[in-house]
């Protein structure tokens, strides 16, 4: 029989009484372990040997870890040193044998809290007693250190190995390890012979010109053979979708917006009658600005209706908040806690002049909020902004909007709940079914503008509007249950270098 070269390497090192691992073959033949992958997957194809895979514990000893292998586990120094200063006869002040251990930062605590729970001593009011019976030397936890780093993780019991996982001493991972074994047609062929076929399995330039090629025979491909895999670059799946979402708006016939990530409380806040002492305003939710502090410009006449509007109210029967309004306030520069700064920008003509109706504006664009950390909260998020600008707008005409919009991502199911805005009315947030978890997510924010926000701005018909969460509309389109797992170093990388392009 005649088989490449790599494959007649790899039969010829196979054996059928024992498996061997791609390494053990490798080093037996000199071939590289992905040239020895590919040739056993061929021969598998073929029913020449058998591939089995198992999967295999690997246990590494992490930084601190090492550390401890070195100088000692924390809890066996504080006890040499409590024995060292008679903590066996009588109790010793915690102070003085911290002091003789040499231990300092967060190790102390370590070693405390790991003290009693090995029964080495009692911690008690400020003082410490050894156990004279203890035995340091026999510390399970201390052999498993060495016993890792010489790579006989086996001697370990489990419950050892836990516990210094659970320390953060070791790191486990585990890897999928392929042996090979010869089957009865493997043996077979062996014993009829097998020969190494003049096969190349590349194509060089060298033989396109000498001609050689039309002599050669090519190795045969085999596309169901494990490859090597590679991560290439490619475009995050946040800005694939961010860019799907303005391609779906710019559709649905929006033009887009630009302006500055870092703006004025006045552009931010108080354009939307958001009263200066809203909660949201304080210093505990929005990113302020030290240096430039305040934004050097303002336009002088939409300040005085804008600061009208609050103290007054707008229209007939309007009331203001009754609340102080100060123009210094209105200047101090903060990153935007929502892109609606862009939409009061382009709603007072001051971006690209005075806007006629109808009109629809978009963005696609970063906010940033001082919130807690969690699955579904980030200090950063997309807001997908929206505007529709034109007479008698309805209720109607927002939801409409956004099920033709969801719809192009194939969420059909949106729901609607009442909320509260101080700058829309009415308002409604925006709610989705999470395709995994089944739970509703909040995925939007919108409303039609009061008029205590669209008289100052010089807007006389009506304006409907929203914010809607990027991330939250990739939840519902990729299934992922937390936000981290396309963001920053907690990133699932899998997740993002297999998921499918949807269009
Ligand atoms: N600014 C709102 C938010 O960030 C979204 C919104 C925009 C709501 C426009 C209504 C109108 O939640």
């Amino acid at each position: 029989m005649k088989l490449p070269a790599s494959q007649v390497a790899v039969i010829e090192a196979a054996s059928a009484d024992e498996a061997q691992t791609i390494d053990q073959v490798a080093s037996a033949t000199g071939e590289k372990p992905e040239t020895v992958t590919g040739a056993a997957f061929d021969l598998e194809a073929d029913g020449l040997v058998a591939i089995e895979e198992a999967v295999e514990e690997n246990v590494e000893l992490t930084d601190e870890g090492r550390e401890y292998l070195d100088d000692g586990l924390p809890e066996v120094r504080l006890y040499e040193a409590a024995v060292e200063l008679g903590a066996d006869d009588d109790p010793v002040s915690m102070g003085q044998v911290i002091g003789t251990s040499g231990l300092d930062g967060p190790a102390v605590d370590i070693a405390l809290s790991n003290y009693a729970r090995k029964g080495y001593g009692a911690i008690d009011s400020g003082e410490i007693t050894a156990d004279p019976d203890a035995d340091p030397g026999a510390d399970a936890e201390a052999a498993a250190l060495d016993a890792v780093e010489a790579g006989d993780t086996e001697s370990v019991g489990d419950d050892t190995l836990d516990q210094l996982d659970h320390r953060g001493l070791v790191e486990r991972s585990e890897r999928t390890v392929r042996s090979v074994r010869l089957t009865d047609d493997g043996v077979t062929a062996l014993m009829e012979g097998v020969e190494a076929a003049e096969t190349v399995d590349r194509l060089t330039p060298e033989m396109l010109t000498s001609g050689e090629w039309q002599d050669v025979e090519f190795t045969e491909y085999n596309v169901a053979a494990d490859a090597p895999e590679y991560g290439g670059g490619k475009e995050h799946i946040l800005r694939q979708t961010a860019n799907r979402v303005k391609d779906v708006l710019v559709g649905m016939g929006f033009q887009e917006m630009e302006g500055p990530h870092v703006d004025a409380d006045f552009w931010i806040n108080d354009c939307l009658f958001m009263p200066q002492d809203h909660p949201a305003r304080t210093h505990w939710d929005r990113f302020a600005m030290d240096n430039p502090r305040e934004i050097d410009d303002l336009p002088a006449g939409l300040v005085e209706r804008v600061e009208r509007a609050h103290r007054e109210g707008v229209g007939e029967h309007g009331d203001g908040y009754h609340s102080p309004w100060d123009e210094d306030f209105a200047r101090a520069l903060a990153l935007r806690g929502h892109t609606t700064s862009l939409s009061t920008r382009y709603l007072s003509g001051e971006q690209v002049g005075d806007l006629e109706p109808p009109q629809r504006y978009f963005s696609v664009e970063k906010v940033y909020r001082n919130d807690t950390l969690d699955p579904t909260h980030l200090l950063e998020f997309f807001q997908i902004e929206g505007w529709v600008m034109a007479e008698d707008l309805s209720v109607r005409d927002l939801m409409g909007t956004f099920e033709e919009f969801y719809a192009q991502f194939g969420i059909t199911d949106i729901e609607f709940k009442p909320h509260y805005n101080p700058y829309t009315e009415p308002s409604f947030e925006l709610f989705g079914t999470h395709p995994e978890t089944g739970e509703l997510i909040e995925i939007g924010n919108s409303g039609i503008f009061r008029e205590e926000m669209l008289e100052p701005l010089g807007v006389e018909c009506d304006v409907m509007a929203w914010g809607l969460a990027l991330e939250r509309l990739l939840m519902l389109i990729y299934g992922f249950e937390d936000i981290r797992d396309v963001h920053g170093t907690l990133c699932d990388l899998e997740l993002l270098r297999d998921t499918e392009v949807m269009y």
